[in-house]
């Protein structure tokens, strides 16, 4: 569904990523970590469209689309949760989710209708507050919209960075549940996260990316036992852990 292969992107002549390639299948989600700075959103903008990167390419479906504008990646299909929650603040919840449905691949009211009560029925509160002002929201209430948003428009992909950012730790089960449910009706999900013991049960398989590098790419299941080797192989060659 998404290839990324071996990009080399950054910003001007500060070169970030190196060499990177990950990919995501219909179903699944792919979990990346990395420390601060590691180029983790780097990579997100660079599958979005933001950054066009220096060598590589991205396929979506089997398609080149390296170097596509963002709209014409949301076209087909892909999707860019980003960190901070970006909702319409001066607008009503519902409309924020009118506005996401611009983005579906068909206009079917009754389609956007029982993705809207879907969405009010994982986050009821959203449903308590379907006609308040976005601004209303809490920060959690907030990342939960932006996700919402995202589930009326459908993409086939969908590239979710730090769903816990501003977030009080007990909203973030519920968000990631809400994401494999998603991934398990088809869609492609990578989801970027610092909060490994929450994200991990979640995930189909992992990506650590140190300092613009894939350090480890594996199993959901096995990424703890690999970060351990990895601190262990550090620890030998007298490196820190
Ligand atoms: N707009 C920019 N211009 C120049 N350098 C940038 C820009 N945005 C990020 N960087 C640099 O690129 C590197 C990777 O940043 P990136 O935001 O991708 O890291 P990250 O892994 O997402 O980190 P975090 O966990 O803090 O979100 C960092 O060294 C950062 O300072
Ligand atoms: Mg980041």
């Amino acid at each position: 569904m998404l290839e990324v292969q071996n990009i080399h992107s950054g910003y001007g002549s500060v070169p970030v990523l190196r060499d990177v390639s990950v990919s995501v299948n219909p179903g699944e989600i792919l979990l990346i970590v990395g420390e601060n700075g590691a180029g983790k959103s780097t990579l997100l903008r660079t599958i979005g469209g933001f950054i066009r990167p220096e060598k590589g390419t991205v396929k979506l479906n089997g398609v080149d689309v390296t170097g596509h504008a963002p709209e014409s990646l949301v076209r087909s299909g892909l999707r860019l949760v980003l960190d901070g929650h970006r909702v319409f603040p001066e607008i009503s919840v519902y409309d924020n989710l009118r506005l996401g449905a611009a983005a579906r691949p068909s206009n079917d009211k009754a389609g956007f209708n029982a993705a809207v009560d879907n969405i009010m029925t994982v986050f009821p509160i959203l449903k308590e507050k379907l006609h308040n002002y976005a601004r209303d929201l809490s920060g959690g209430q907030q990342q939960m919209l932006a996700l919402g948003q995202a589930f009326v428009a459908q993409p086939k992909v969908l590239l979710c960075d730090e769903p816990s950012t501003g977030l009080a730790q007990a909203l973030l089960p519920p968000i990631l549940n809400f994401l494999k449910t998603w991934a398990a009706s088809g869609t492609a999900i990578i989801i970027v996260e610092q909060h490994i013991d929450i994200a991990l049960p979640v995930a189909d398989r992992a990506v650590v990316i140190e300092r613009g590098q894939v350090k480890i790419s594996c199993a959901g299941k096995d990424l703890k036992a690999e970060l351990q080797k990895a601190s262990e192989a550090r620890a030998a060659s007298g490196l820190p852990t």
